[in-house]
């Protein structure tokens, strides 16, 4: 046993109150504030993703959950096989409202909190400011992210250690002249909750997905996203691997959100490891030039 959901993300960000408008506004999250840090929610869980105040604007932290403490045991005893550091944090569980939380630094140099045991609020119904009939979530966790690392084949061999399964590769051309192979990596039926790329990229964190239960739902967000004038990042289009119907946008930090529905799911004792040299069987055109990403 081990890892089996991504549970929540931390991010830093210069603008909060841009941050929170874009959270119940586009994105059709809850958005509560907690100690001068803002806490999403997009299903029953207390929060999902937690904005914190700082200059980074990119990815702080990203939390990995267990199901069981004999997962979150499984998971320290194989860091500890591979000389990997961690630290039990008390007080830092109690912040995030898990019942037990450890942190390492991972070979990307990610900042990782894996925990069990995290705050629900069933008395309290997930309701969206914007409308959103709900998000996918549940034993597949809060959906995925991507991020850029250094080596992509170590990566995948140290999460691999940790209970992540290979999902496939797209190898494809994000921008004329620039080649990039994707890695996406699964530990529950999502198709990938983490993936990764060796690019260079002016931020850790390349994207965070929140997945749909309702296909309206993406064309609506996508009908906010224009009316509010959100950068659009790539236009609607579907998925060559996870078949997703996905558009990407700006967050105020810059970085990416796929907003998404009616994903594949992966059965492991079915699934056959798969090559993509397309992102897309249709649309995402790119709209952003990847040099315009980093400025306001
Ligand atoms: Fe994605």
């Amino acid at each position: 046993m081990s890892i089996s959901a991504l549970g929540y993300v931390v991010v830093e960000a210069a603008d909060l109150e841009a941050w929170a408008e874009y959270g119940r506004k586009i994105l059709g999250a809850e958005v509560n504030e907690s100690e001068g840090a803002l806490e999403m929610r997009v299903d029953e869980r207390a929060w999902r993703l937690r904005v914190e105040q700082g200059p980074l604007d990119d990815l702080k932290a990203i939390g990995f959950e267990t199901s069981t403490p004999v997962a979150f045991a499984d998971v320290l005893a194989s860091l500890d096989a591979q000389d990997v550091p961690y630290t039990k944090d008390i007080a830092l569980a109690k912040a995030r409202g898990v019942v037990e939380l450890a942190t390492f630094v991972d070979p990307a140099g990610v900042t990782i909190e894996v925990f069990y045991g995290a705050t629900q609020l069933f008395q309290k119904p997930f309701v969206s400011p914007a409308g959103v009939l709900g998000f996918v979530t549940g034993d597949q966790g809060l959906g995925h992210i991507v991020i850029a690392v250094r080596d992509d084949a170590e990566y995948q061999a140290f999460w691999a250690s940790l209970g992540f399964k290979l999902s496939d590769y797209i190898e494809f051309m994000p921008a004329p002249g620039m080649r990039a192979k994707v890695t996406f990596m699964h530990c529950n039926a999502r198709h990938h909750s983490l993936a990764f790329a060796a690019v260079p990229h002016p931020k850790r964190i390349i994207h965070l997905m929140l997945q749909t239960q309702s296909l309206d739902d993406v064309g609506l967000a996508l009908d906010r996203v224009k009316k509010n004038g959100v950068p659009l990042a790539w236009d609607l289009g579907r998925h060559t691997n996870d078949h997703m119907t996905s558009f990407y946008m700006l967050s105020p930090s810059k970085w990416e959100f796929e907003y998404g529905w009616g994903a594949r799911e992966i059965n492991d004792a079915t699934w056959t490891v798969e090559r993509h040299d397309s992102m897309s069987i249709w649309g995402h055109e790119l709209k952003i030039k990847p040099e315009d990403r980093t400025h306001g």
